[in-house]
């Protein structure tokens, strides 16, 4: 299968997909190696196949998300990989996507900031019986990452992703809601959660914050721009980098973030939880993305009596 990655409207390589994995098998033509993936390198006019196909996995749903293995056996999909493809791996994160060889699309004609979607497999991600008719694979579902059952939906026009909780307590989407008000009372910029109960179940909401002109870079594709030393701490690695990428403002927000990150005893603060915002087209680096995604936290999975003790309570930063 022949694809062009592209970004936005920027055609970046020439690629063949196994059509088995839906890894990338082979890179046939570099087109613009400066649109391609941030960390993903060129080396001798050749870009690292290796480092472009953990970004492309990334890309897809993991298969540690709640549910996911129940959803591909009502699919009939092998693995979320294999998913890529049914929406030209189209996100409402960033801009990248894939174009069949000798199809004529354009960005314009496809992307989901200003298409609708289907909510087919978000109805999948959520145990819903599948249509037996005209099953439609186009959603960013396909292409969001996190543990977490969630789904896009458009409400009034606008794009939200709902988040539900993990067992036994559900409590994510609760504390989704207060971090994002502790952060509000601390002028931390954050992505406001809101809170949604469907048949019993809490649920977080919040609004893509990309939007046409923006795209988010998470902190570990940013570290994959130069090598860590051992020596140097991860939090300096990351300043490092964006100060390599001339990324204005970092070193106050991050401090910000581990501040909130300690009040709120985050547990889940991983590299792929925060990050940057960039110009997709003039790739612009615009400063750090507001915080989202602070709901692993408040003792969200401790029973009283561990939150009271605080043992085994390690917030990570
Ligand atoms: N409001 C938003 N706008 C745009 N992209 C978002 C938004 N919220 C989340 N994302 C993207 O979706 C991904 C998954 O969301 P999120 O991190 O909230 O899920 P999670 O299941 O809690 O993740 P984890 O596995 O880290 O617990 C994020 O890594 C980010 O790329
Ligand atoms: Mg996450």
């Amino acid at each position: 299968m022949n694809y062009t990655l592209i970004h936005k409207n920027i055609p970046v390589a020439d690629l063949t997909l196994d059509e088995a994995t839906g890894s990338i098998q082979r890179i046939d033509a570099l087109l613009h190696g400066e649109h391609l993936p941030v960390g993903v390198s060129v080396r001798h006019g050749a870009a690292d196949r290796a480092a472009l196909n953990d970004w492309w996995e990334d890309r897809s749903i993991p298969a540690s998300r709640s549910g996911v293995r129940e959803a591909l056996e009502t699919l009939g999909v092998a693995s979320s990989k294999l998913l890529l493809t049914r929406c030209y791996g189209l996100s409402l994160s960033d801009h990248y996507w894939i174009k069949p060889a000798n199809s004529e699309l354009t960005w314009h004609d496809v992307n989901f900031f200003e298409n609708p979607f289907s909510e087919d497999v978000g109805d999948a991600l959520f145990g819903i019986p599948p249509k037996k008719e005209g099953f439609d694979f186009s959603s960013p579902d396909n292409t969001t990452d996190g543990f977490l059952k969630k789904r896009w939906k458009i409400l009034d026009g606008k794009c939200y992703l709902i988040k539900a909780g993990s067992p036994p307590f559900l409590q994510q989407p609760f504390n989704e809601v207060i971090a994002s008000k502790v952060a509000g009372w601390l002028g931390i910029p954050h992505i406001p959660y809101t809170l949604l109960w469907d048949d019993g179940v809490p649920y977080s909401v919040c609004e893509d914050f990309v939007t046409p002109d923006t795209e988010l870079i998470p902190a570990w594709r940013v570290m994959q721009i130069q090598k860590k030393e051992n020596q140097t701490s991860v939090y300096q690695h990351y300043r490092n980098c964006c100060e390599a990428l001339g990324v204005p403002n970092v070193a106050h927000a991050l401090d910000q973030m581990i501040v909130l990150d300690y009040l709120i005893a985050n547990e889940d603060r991983h590299l792929n939880n925060f990050g940057l915002l960039r110009n997709p087209d003039t790739q612009e680096w615009l400063g750090p993305a507001p915080i989202y995604d602070s709901g692993s936290s408040l003792g969200y999975d401790k029973v009283t009596a561990q939150i009271r003790s605080g043992r085994n309570i390690t917030c990570k930063p």
